[in-house]
């Protein structure tokens, strides 16, 4: 892949970033404002999370004509809706009138109109304006020019995908290989039988840089390492916008839970690897999907500041699964509840750590290689170029 400039760079010394540039085995984290800058994070926000292809829910809470949701979105929030033809729209969450929210961030509603809460401007499910008090026979006003500020959509196994830039390539061309790997989960037909959302008060690449490594699962993860060796597996190396990684279990462990076994069904196109698996994928910017033989976990990362992000994590079951009698998610939801908070406690604490003016960005193990791979991917779009990870070539031993 070319690069290509598609963003001002970021507000970052260039020679810190040409460090983590350098080849794996010799390069160093991003430098330590990427961590805790606010002006880094409003960049961030206007460039790579609200300026391309960005996770803002799921299909299944739009699933019917007159749904609609608000969810953030990079610096402002989008409004989604399903239409009477049941096609999917995303618009920014802004009156036309004079910019009041049309439905609150993470509020949801059912209504064949979208009603502006402030002075009743009505618009169609398709962001068309419908009435305006007072404006009928204004001269010179046309009611079509007033309609919603409509932003690309797109759903992906169940998964909204807007694209606040407006001009990003088609959300697939930039996960390539990944569609193959998550295409027997049939996401787009599971069922959400649990959700728990978190507060973490740590940076959202800190976050996503902790998933991409296992290299502290020994010191703090003791029920993981239970289920999982921390040192299986391999990292995947292919061009995109993703990076991610595969874990084996245990011989004799079903799954991901406390005791290893699973009170699911195994999901039906799995073949014999995909039950003996757990595959790790982080959908830049903001989405970390964990593919387990008989559920999905998701968590989605809605950043909030520099040092704060929000973290909405569900879990999903096949339906025949979800409509066996006493169906209880338990088994999944507390084993990664319990691991979660422990991840959040150890990002938390990075975060803590790189607030010392003293901290200085340090070298990757062997074992980091995926977290090498998101590095560079932000470095580039740090530096102004596209978002895009190259892989790599040889993991060192
Ligand atoms: S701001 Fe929406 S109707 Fe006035
Ligand atoms: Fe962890």
């Amino acid at each position: 892949m070319v690069s290509q400039s598609v963003y001002p760079p970021a507000p970052l010394d260039p020679t810190a970033l040409a460090q983590s540039l350098r080849p794996f085995g010799e390069s160093r984290m991003l430098p330590r404002a990427a961590y805790v800058d606010p002006a880094v994070f409003a960049w961030e926000q206007q460039n790579m999370l609200g300026g391309g292809w960005m996770c803002v829910g799921r299909s299944g809470q739009v699933a019917s004509p007159g749904d609609m949701r608000a969810e953030a979105a990079g610096a402002g929030s989008v409004l989604l809706t399903r239409a009477e033809d049941g096609a999917l729209h995303a618009f920014a969450n802004s009156c036309r009138h004079r910019g009041h929210e049309l439905l609150p961030c993470g509020a949801s509603t059912q209504q064949n109109v979208i009603i502006c809460p402030y002075h009743s401007w009505t618009y169609g499910l398709n962001g068309g304006l419908r009435a305006a008090a007072g404006f009928k026979n204004r001269p010179g006003f046309v009611a079509g020019e007033w309609g919603l500020v409509e932003l690309p959509v797109t759903e992906w196994h169940g998964l909204i995908f807007v694209d606040g830039s407006g001009t990003a390539a088609p959300l697939a061309d930039s996960l390539g290989a990944l569609e193959d790997i998550v295409a027997p989960y049939e996401m787009e037909r599971l069922v959400v039988a649990g959700q728990h959302d978190y507060d973490a008060a740590a940076n959202w690449k800190i976050l996503t840089e902790n998933y991409h490594e296992c290299y502290h699962c020994p010191m703090i993860h003791p029920e993981l390492c239970k289920v999982s060796p921390p040192r299986s597996g391999v990292n995947y190396s292919a061009p995109g916008t993703w990076v991610g990684g595969w874990m084996d279990l245990r011989d004799g462990m079903a799954t991901m839970s406390l005791d290893g076994a699973s009170h699911g069904v195994p999901l039906r196109k799995l073949d014999g690897k995909g039950l003996r698996t757990v595959i790790y994928v982080n959908i830049f910017p903001n989405l970390l999907v964990s593919l387990h033989p008989d559920y999905v976990m998701v968590h989605r990362l809605v950043p909030q500041a520099a040092d704060r992000t929000q973290i909405e994590c569900t879990w999903w079951f096949a339906p025949e699964a979800v409509e066996r009698p006493g169906f209880d998610p338990g088994y999944a939801t507390e084993f990664w509840d319990i691991t979660n908070r422990q991840d959040w406690q150890a990002c938390e604490s990075v975060q803590r750590g790189l607030g010392s003016p003293h901290a200085v960005p340090g070298p990757l193990s062997a074992e980091e290689d995926a977290v090498y791979q998101f590095v560079t991917m932000v470095a580039r779009g740090y530096q102004g170029e596209r978002v895009w990870n190259t892989g790599i070539a040889a993991p060192v031993s």
